[in-house]
């Protein structure tokens, strides 16, 4: 596949960000998915990997854990960076993705990427594929007032900031209920973010 923008960043992505997270928060909510994620079978599928940092911190954690990205660019720093995970090229759509059990499912700041319309056939598409109690993570830049999706100018590709309520409510229309939302603000930055955990019913 391609992502126009992050291939054109990535090596510029990759310099600018050599950790996981920016913020103490969002490590602690990368821990709590992944003890809801623990001891269960199959791979815990990371949504628009990226570099790979997450993915190699939730394996880490002792999930075996399986990147997916669009960007061959993004995907070729994630291997140099992390030779020992699998990264597979593919979309929020999870078509790409060999068979077999998926334990959880986490989409940090990727489906911000992926038009709105998509994102809810993606997240049907991911409750066709996981068990009853498979938990899933999305994080993104939200929106303050509820409504639809807000367009961005995000400086790396096209991007929409969703308000928590209006993703919960995509989530349960998919099967997946609301577990816990954590909504942080950050000095210097313009929107909110928001880390939304969910467990398929
Ligand atoms: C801001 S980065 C986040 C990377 C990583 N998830 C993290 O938390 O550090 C956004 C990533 O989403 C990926 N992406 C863009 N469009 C996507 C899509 N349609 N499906 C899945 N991932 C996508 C990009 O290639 C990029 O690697």
């Amino acid at each position: 596949m391609t992502q126009p923008g992050y291939d054109a960043l990535a090596d510029l992505y990759a310099e600018t960000f050599p950790d996981p997270y920016a913020f103490p928060i969002e490590r602690h909510a990368a821990a709590a998915f992944a003890e809801a994620a623990a001891g269960r079978p199959g791979r815990t599928v990371d949504v628009g990997c990226g570099l790979g940092h997450v993915a190699a911190d939730l394996a880490g954690r002792g999930l075996d854990v399986l990147g997916v990205d669009p960007s061959p660019a993004m995907l070729g720093h994630a291997r140099r960076l992390h030779p020992e995970l699998p990264f597979v090229d593919g979309d929020a759509s999870l078509a790409a993705l060999p068979d077999g059990p998926i334990a959880a499912i986490l989409a940090r700041f990727s489906l911000i990427h992926v038009e709105p319309a998509a994102v809810r056939a993606a997240v049907r598409d991911w409750s066709g594929r996981v068990g009853a109690g498979t938990p899933v993570l999305v994080a993104f830049q939200a929106a303050d007032e509820p409504g639809p999706p807000l367009a961005f100018d995000h400086v790396v590709a096209p991007a929409w900031r969703w308000h928590p309520d209006e993703f919960a409510r995509l989530l349960a229309e998919a099967g997946f209920t609301e577990s816990w939302r954590i909504v942080h603000r950050e000095k210097d930055y313009r929107f909110p973010m928001a880390h939304l955990l969910a467990v398929r019913g």
